[in-house]
Protein backbone atom coordinates (compact mmCIF):
# COMPACT_ATOMS: atom_id res chain seq x y z
CA UNK A 1 0.00 0.00 0.00
CA UNK A 2 1.20 3.48 -0.90
CA UNK A 3 2.15 5.70 1.70
CA UNK A 4 0.13 9.02 2.50
CA UNK A 5 3.27 10.55 3.63
CA UNK A 6 6.23 11.97 1.46
CA UNK A 7 8.89 9.51 0.14
CA UNK A 8 11.25 12.49 0.20
CA UNK A 9 11.09 13.89 3.15
CA UNK A 10 13.13 16.01 4.90
CA UNK A 11 13.59 14.72 8.35
CA UNK A 12 15.67 15.87 11.27
CA UNK A 13 17.10 13.50 13.29
CA UNK A 14 18.11 14.26 16.98
CA UNK A 15 20.40 11.63 19.04
CA UNK A 16 21.36 12.18 22.59
CA UNK A 17 21.03 8.54 24.54
CA UNK A 18 25.00 8.62 25.92
CA UNK A 19 28.16 10.91 25.51
CA UNK A 20 27.84 12.25 21.62
CA UNK A 21 25.31 14.60 20.91
CA UNK A 22 24.20 14.69 17.37
CA UNK A 23 21.83 15.76 14.52
CA UNK A 24 21.14 14.55 10.82
CA UNK A 25 18.98 15.90 8.36
CA UNK A 26 17.89 13.05 5.41
CA UNK A 27 16.25 13.36 2.67
CA UNK A 28 14.05 10.12 2.35
CA UNK A 29 16.83 7.68 3.22
CA UNK A 30 19.70 10.15 1.24
CA UNK A 31 21.64 11.53 3.88
CA UNK A 32 22.29 15.06 3.52
CA UNK A 33 24.40 16.13 6.56
CA UNK A 34 25.54 14.03 9.81
CA UNK A 35 27.10 16.34 12.80
CA UNK A 36 28.65 14.45 15.74
CA UNK A 37 29.92 16.29 19.32
CA UNK A 38 31.89 13.73 20.98
CA UNK A 39 32.43 14.86 24.95
CA UNK A 40 36.01 14.63 26.14
CA UNK A 41 34.68 15.43 29.58
CA UNK A 42 34.35 11.89 30.78
CA UNK A 43 37.81 10.45 29.21
CA UNK A 44 39.46 11.39 32.30
CA UNK A 45 36.73 9.60 34.88
CA UNK A 46 37.00 6.33 32.68
CA UNK A 47 33.62 6.18 31.85
CA UNK A 48 30.75 8.36 31.28
CA UNK A 49 29.14 10.59 34.58
CA UNK A 50 25.38 10.86 33.40
CA UNK A 51 24.88 14.31 35.12
CA UNK A 52 28.28 15.52 33.04
CA UNK A 53 27.00 13.80 29.90
CA UNK A 54 23.16 15.72 30.50
CA UNK A 55 25.08 19.15 31.26
CA UNK A 56 27.22 18.86 27.38
CA UNK A 57 23.95 17.92 25.75
CA UNK A 58 22.96 21.08 26.42
CA UNK A 59 25.66 23.33 25.47
CA UNK A 60 25.64 21.25 22.49
CA UNK A 61 22.35 20.42 21.19
CA UNK A 62 21.36 23.97 19.56
CA UNK A 63 24.88 24.52 17.78
CA UNK A 64 24.97 20.71 16.44
CA UNK A 65 21.47 21.47 15.27
CA UNK A 66 21.86 24.35 13.29
CA UNK A 67 25.16 22.97 12.12
CA UNK A 68 23.09 19.91 10.72
CA UNK A 69 20.42 22.18 8.96
CA UNK A 70 23.36 24.95 7.60
CA UNK A 71 25.48 22.07 5.89
CA UNK A 72 22.07 20.35 4.23
CA UNK A 73 21.43 23.36 3.11
CA UNK A 74 18.07 23.54 4.51
CA UNK A 75 16.21 25.91 6.86
CA UNK A 76 14.02 24.97 9.91
CA UNK A 77 10.61 25.66 8.12
CA UNK A 78 11.57 22.87 5.34
CA UNK A 79 11.53 20.14 7.52
CA UNK A 80 8.57 17.72 7.18
CA UNK A 81 9.50 15.99 10.49
CA UNK A 82 11.73 15.51 13.44
CA UNK A 83 12.96 11.92 14.54
CA UNK A 84 14.41 11.63 18.00
CA UNK A 85 15.68 9.06 20.43
CA UNK A 86 13.37 8.35 22.95
CA UNK A 87 15.61 5.22 24.26
CA UNK A 88 16.98 3.18 25.76
CA UNK A 89 20.34 5.48 27.35
CA UNK A 90 20.84 7.71 30.37
CA UNK A 91 17.61 9.38 30.90
CA UNK A 92 19.12 12.72 31.43
CA UNK A 93 20.84 12.32 28.10
CA UNK A 94 17.73 11.27 26.43
CA UNK A 95 15.90 14.26 27.54
CA UNK A 96 17.73 16.82 26.14
CA UNK A 97 17.22 15.41 23.35
CA UNK A 98 13.20 14.68 23.60
CA UNK A 99 12.49 18.02 25.15
CA UNK A 100 14.40 19.58 22.18
CA UNK A 101 12.77 18.03 19.79
CA UNK A 102 9.38 18.63 20.90
CA UNK A 103 10.17 22.61 21.15
CA UNK A 104 10.88 22.06 17.35
CA UNK A 105 8.09 20.22 16.68
CA UNK A 106 5.47 22.55 18.37
CA UNK A 107 6.94 25.77 17.07
CA UNK A 108 7.01 24.58 13.04
CA UNK A 109 4.17 22.63 13.42
CA UNK A 110 5.76 19.36 12.39
CA UNK A 111 5.32 15.31 13.38
CA UNK A 112 7.28 13.95 16.49
CA UNK A 113 9.13 10.94 15.49
CA UNK A 114 9.90 8.77 19.01
CA UNK A 115 12.54 6.10 17.79
CA UNK A 116 14.52 2.87 19.52
CA UNK A 117 18.05 3.66 19.75
CA UNK A 118 18.72 -0.16 19.23
CA UNK A 119 16.52 -0.20 15.96
CA UNK A 120 18.13 2.95 15.25
CA UNK A 121 21.60 1.36 14.99
CA UNK A 122 20.23 -1.70 12.77
CA UNK A 123 18.84 0.48 10.30
CA UNK A 124 21.93 2.61 9.89
CA UNK A 125 22.32 -0.19 7.15
CA UNK A 126 19.53 1.49 5.13
CA UNK A 127 21.08 4.81 4.79
CA UNK A 128 21.67 6.34 1.60
CA UNK A 129 25.17 7.87 1.03
CA UNK A 130 25.55 11.56 -0.95
CA UNK A 131 28.01 10.58 -3.24
CA UNK A 132 28.43 6.31 -2.76
CA UNK A 133 25.89 3.67 -3.10
CA UNK A 134 26.11 1.47 -0.38
CA UNK A 135 24.39 -2.17 -0.89
CA UNK A 136 21.12 -2.48 1.76
CA UNK A 137 20.52 -5.81 3.47
CA UNK A 138 17.22 -7.91 1.73
CA UNK A 139 14.99 -9.12 4.19
CA UNK A 140 14.83 -10.83 6.39
CA UNK A 141 18.23 -10.81 7.48
CA UNK A 142 20.35 -11.23 11.13
CA UNK A 143 21.77 -8.38 13.00
CA UNK A 144 24.20 -8.93 15.59
CA UNK A 145 23.67 -5.85 17.88
CA UNK A 146 27.01 -4.92 19.83
CA UNK A 147 27.02 -2.11 21.58
CA UNK A 148 28.35 -0.67 25.20
CA UNK A 149 24.84 -1.61 26.13
CA UNK A 150 23.59 -4.68 24.12
CA UNK A 151 24.51 -7.81 22.76
CA UNK A 152 21.43 -8.88 20.46
CA UNK A 153 21.02 -11.36 17.30
CA UNK A 154 18.34 -9.61 15.83
CA UNK A 155 15.98 -11.27 12.69
CA UNK A 156 14.82 -8.07 10.66
CA UNK A 157 12.04 -9.23 8.51
CA UNK A 158 10.82 -5.34 7.08
CA UNK A 159 12.33 -1.95 8.54
CA UNK A 160 10.09 -2.25 11.71
CA UNK A 161 9.93 -5.32 12.55
CA UNK A 162 12.21 -7.15 14.82
CA UNK A 163 12.79 -9.77 16.82
CA UNK A 164 15.18 -10.50 19.09
CA UNK A 165 16.30 -14.32 18.76
CA UNK A 166 19.30 -14.05 21.25
CA UNK A 167 20.66 -11.66 23.58
CA UNK A 168 23.28 -11.23 26.30
CA UNK A 169 22.03 -12.73 29.81
CA UNK A 170 25.29 -10.61 31.93
CA UNK A 171 27.64 -7.99 30.65
CA UNK A 172 27.46 -6.71 26.56
CA UNK A 173 30.24 -7.66 24.35
CA UNK A 174 31.41 -3.55 24.45
CA UNK A 175 30.99 -3.92 28.33
CA UNK A 176 34.03 -7.06 28.22
CA UNK A 177 36.08 -4.78 26.18
CA UNK A 178 35.44 -1.47 28.25
CA UNK A 179 36.17 -3.58 31.61
CA UNK A 180 39.22 -5.75 30.32
CA UNK A 181 40.94 -2.62 29.32
CA UNK A 182 40.20 -0.93 32.72
CA UNK A 183 41.64 -3.58 34.41
CA UNK A 184 44.92 -3.84 31.80
CA UNK A 185 45.04 0.11 32.92
CA UNK A 186 44.13 1.09 29.41
CA UNK A 187 41.50 4.34 28.81
CA UNK A 188 38.33 4.64 28.70
CA UNK A 189 36.16 3.64 26.26
CA UNK A 190 38.52 0.68 25.85
CA UNK A 191 37.34 -1.01 23.18
CA UNK A 192 39.28 0.66 20.13
CA UNK A 193 42.36 0.92 22.13
CA UNK A 194 42.12 -2.67 22.56
CA UNK A 195 41.66 -3.27 18.92
CA UNK A 196 44.71 -1.18 18.09
CA UNK A 197 46.76 -2.94 20.26
CA UNK A 198 45.69 -6.22 19.20
CA UNK A 199 46.52 -5.67 15.62
CA UNK A 200 50.04 -6.27 17.34
CA UNK A 201 49.72 -9.18 18.98
CA UNK A 202 49.50 -13.08 18.92
CA UNK A 203 45.97 -13.79 19.03
CA UNK A 204 46.86 -17.35 20.27
CA UNK A 205 49.04 -16.84 22.61
CA UNK A 206 46.66 -16.68 26.29
CA UNK A 207 43.28 -18.13 26.22
CA UNK A 208 40.53 -17.64 28.35
CA UNK A 209 36.98 -18.92 29.60
CA UNK A 210 34.36 -19.31 27.09
CA UNK A 211 30.88 -19.91 27.92
CA UNK A 212 28.98 -22.36 27.64
CA UNK A 213 25.11 -20.79 27.20
CA UNK A 214 21.85 -22.30 25.88
CA UNK A 215 20.87 -21.25 22.22
CA UNK A 216 21.85 -18.01 21.21
CA UNK A 217 22.01 -16.31 24.29
CA UNK A 218 25.42 -14.62 25.31
CA UNK A 219 27.37 -14.69 28.65
CA UNK A 220 30.40 -12.29 29.27
CA UNK A 221 31.09 -12.26 32.84
CA UNK A 222 32.62 -15.38 32.78
CA UNK A 223 35.40 -14.16 30.77
CA UNK A 224 35.86 -10.78 32.75
CA UNK A 225 36.38 -12.69 35.53
CA UNK A 226 38.53 -15.34 34.25
CA UNK A 227 40.60 -12.64 32.66
CA UNK A 228 40.51 -10.39 35.68
CA UNK A 229 42.32 -13.75 38.19
CA UNK A 230 44.64 -14.87 35.27
CA UNK A 231 46.36 -11.23 35.56
CA UNK A 232 45.87 -11.47 39.25
CA UNK A 233 47.93 -14.71 39.45
CA UNK A 234 50.39 -13.35 36.50
CA UNK A 235 51.03 -10.25 38.04
CA UNK A 236 52.13 -11.82 41.34
CA UNK A 237 54.52 -13.69 39.74
CA UNK A 238 56.07 -10.73 37.37
CA UNK A 239 54.39 -7.30 38.14
CA UNK A 240 55.71 -6.27 34.89
CA UNK A 241 53.27 -8.81 33.04
CA UNK A 242 50.59 -6.70 31.68
CA UNK A 243 53.23 -3.84 30.69
CA UNK A 244 55.30 -6.70 29.22
CA UNK A 245 52.67 -8.61 27.31
CA UNK A 246 50.02 -5.63 26.75
CA UNK A 247 49.85 -6.37 22.57
CA UNK A 248 49.42 -9.99 23.04
CA UNK A 249 46.56 -9.92 25.71
CA UNK A 250 44.79 -7.38 23.74
CA UNK A 251 45.03 -9.94 20.75
CA UNK A 252 43.92 -12.75 22.86
CA UNK A 253 41.10 -11.51 24.34
CA UNK A 254 39.79 -9.73 21.28
CA UNK A 255 40.02 -13.31 19.68
CA UNK A 256 38.00 -14.66 22.39
CA UNK A 257 35.28 -12.03 21.92
CA UNK A 258 35.12 -12.23 18.48
CA UNK A 259 34.95 -16.12 19.04
CA UNK A 260 32.41 -16.05 21.09
CA UNK A 261 30.09 -13.44 19.24
CA UNK A 262 30.60 -15.49 15.88
CA UNK A 263 29.27 -18.88 17.34
CA UNK A 264 26.29 -17.73 17.94
CA UNK A 265 25.49 -15.70 14.95
CA UNK A 266 26.72 -18.54 12.72
CA UNK A 267 24.05 -20.90 14.59
CA UNK A 268 21.48 -18.29 14.06
CA UNK A 269 22.06 -18.11 10.48
CA UNK A 270 22.00 -22.12 9.78
CA UNK A 271 18.64 -22.68 11.82
CA UNK A 272 16.78 -19.95 10.55
CA UNK A 273 18.45 -20.64 7.22
CA UNK A 274 19.01 -16.63 6.53
CA UNK A 275 22.53 -15.61 4.40
CA UNK A 276 22.15 -11.40 4.99
CA UNK A 277 24.02 -10.71 8.17
CA UNK A 278 25.02 -7.81 9.02
CA UNK A 279 26.26 -6.03 12.50
CA UNK A 280 25.95 -2.66 13.57
CA UNK A 281 26.73 -1.00 17.08
CA UNK A 282 29.83 0.81 18.34
CA UNK A 283 31.71 -3.09 18.58
CA UNK A 284 31.05 -3.15 15.07
CA UNK A 285 34.02 -1.05 14.44
CA UNK A 286 36.11 -3.93 15.94
CA UNK A 287 38.88 -4.89 13.18
CA UNK A 288 38.87 -8.25 14.35
CA UNK A 289 34.81 -8.53 13.97
CA UNK A 290 34.77 -7.23 10.89
CA UNK A 291 37.34 -9.49 9.18
CA UNK A 292 35.96 -12.63 11.44
CA UNK A 293 31.96 -11.81 10.09
CA UNK A 294 33.54 -11.53 6.48
CA UNK A 295 35.59 -14.78 6.54
CA UNK A 296 32.56 -16.74 8.05
CA UNK A 297 30.44 -15.07 5.27
CA UNK A 298 33.01 -16.40 3.04
CA UNK A 299 32.89 -19.79 4.17
CA UNK A 300 29.21 -19.90 4.12
CA UNK A 301 27.83 -17.87 1.07
CA UNK A 302 26.59 -14.97 3.56
CA UNK A 303 25.91 -11.44 2.30
CA UNK A 304 27.64 -10.11 5.08
CA UNK A 305 27.30 -6.08 5.44
CA UNK A 306 29.43 -4.32 7.61
CA UNK A 307 28.93 -0.41 8.66
CA UNK A 308 30.57 2.61 7.34
CA UNK A 309 33.03 3.18 10.38
CA UNK A 310 30.84 6.52 10.60
CA UNK A 311 27.96 4.54 11.42
CA UNK A 312 29.35 2.51 13.91
CA UNK A 313 29.30 4.54 17.03
CA UNK A 314 26.21 6.63 17.95
CA UNK A 315 24.88 8.99 15.20
CA UNK A 316 21.96 10.93 14.01
CA UNK A 317 21.72 9.53 10.47
CA UNK A 318 20.22 6.26 11.93
CA UNK A 319 17.69 7.84 14.26
CA UNK A 320 16.52 9.95 11.21
CA UNK A 321 16.20 7.16 8.61
CA UNK A 322 14.42 4.86 11.15
CA UNK A 323 12.38 8.00 11.98
CA UNK A 324 11.57 8.30 7.99
CA UNK A 325 10.38 4.61 8.13
CA UNK A 326 7.95 5.32 10.74
CA UNK A 327 6.93 8.91 9.38
CA UNK A 328 5.90 6.88 6.38
CA UNK A 329 3.70 4.95 8.50
CA UNK A 330 2.22 7.56 10.27
CA UNK A 331 3.62 6.52 13.36
CA UNK A 332 3.88 9.90 14.97
CA UNK A 333 4.24 10.79 19.32
CA UNK A 334 1.97 12.96 21.35
CA UNK A 335 3.79 15.80 23.09
CA UNK A 336 3.68 13.85 25.98
CA UNK A 337 5.95 11.24 25.27
CA UNK A 338 8.80 10.52 28.02
CA UNK A 339 12.07 8.94 27.74
CA UNK A 340 12.84 5.54 28.64
CA UNK A 341 16.21 4.34 29.92
CA UNK A 342 15.60 0.89 29.33
CA UNK A 343 13.16 -0.56 26.25
CA UNK A 344 13.68 -4.39 26.41
CA UNK A 345 11.10 -5.14 23.26
CA UNK A 346 12.85 -4.15 19.68
CA UNK A 347 8.94 -4.10 18.25
CA UNK A 348 8.23 -1.22 20.04
CA UNK A 349 8.70 1.97 18.41
CA UNK A 350 11.05 3.46 21.28
O1 LIG B 1 27.01 1.88 20.16
P1 LIG B 1 27.95 2.63 21.02
O2 LIG B 1 28.67 3.82 20.43
O3 LIG B 1 27.23 3.15 22.30
C1 LIG B 1 26.23 2.41 22.92
O4 LIG B 1 25.06 2.56 22.47
O5 LIG B 1 26.61 1.64 23.84
O6 LIG B 1 29.02 1.58 21.57
C2 LIG B 1 30.07 1.94 22.44
C3 LIG B 1 30.92 0.71 22.69
C4 LIG B 1 31.98 0.89 23.76
O7 LIG B 1 31.90 -0.21 24.65
C5 LIG B 1 33.28 0.86 22.97
O8 LIG B 1 34.38 0.35 23.71
C6 LIG B 1 32.93 -0.06 21.83
O9 LIG B 1 31.61 0.32 21.48
N1 LIG B 1 33.82 0.08 20.68
C7 LIG B 1 34.68 -0.87 20.28
C8 LIG B 1 35.39 -0.36 19.17
N2 LIG B 1 34.94 0.91 18.93
C9 LIG B 1 33.97 1.16 19.86
N3 LIG B 1 34.90 -2.12 20.75
C10 LIG B 1 35.82 -2.85 20.14
N4 LIG B 1 36.56 -2.43 19.08
C11 LIG B 1 36.37 -1.20 18.56
N5 LIG B 1 37.11 -0.79 17.50
ZN1 LIG C 1 24.54 3.06 20.49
Amino acid sequence: MDSPFRSDALILGIESSCDDTSAAVLRGTRMLSNVIASQAVHMKYGGVIPELASRAHQQNIVPVVDTALKNAGVGVADLDAVAFTRGPGLLGSLLVGVSFSKGLAVANNIPLVEVNHLQGHILSHFIDMPDEELPHPSFPFLCLLVSGGHTQIVKVTAPLEMEIVGTTIDDAAGEAFDKCAKVMGLPYPGGPVIDRLAAQGDAGRFRFARPSVSGFDYSFSGLKTSFLYFLRDRMREDPGFIEANRADLCASLQKTIVDILLDKLVKAAGKFRIRDVAIAGGVSANSGLRGGVTAEGERRGWRTFLPPLKFTTDNAAMIAVTGYFRYQKGEFSSLSVAPEARIENMLTGA
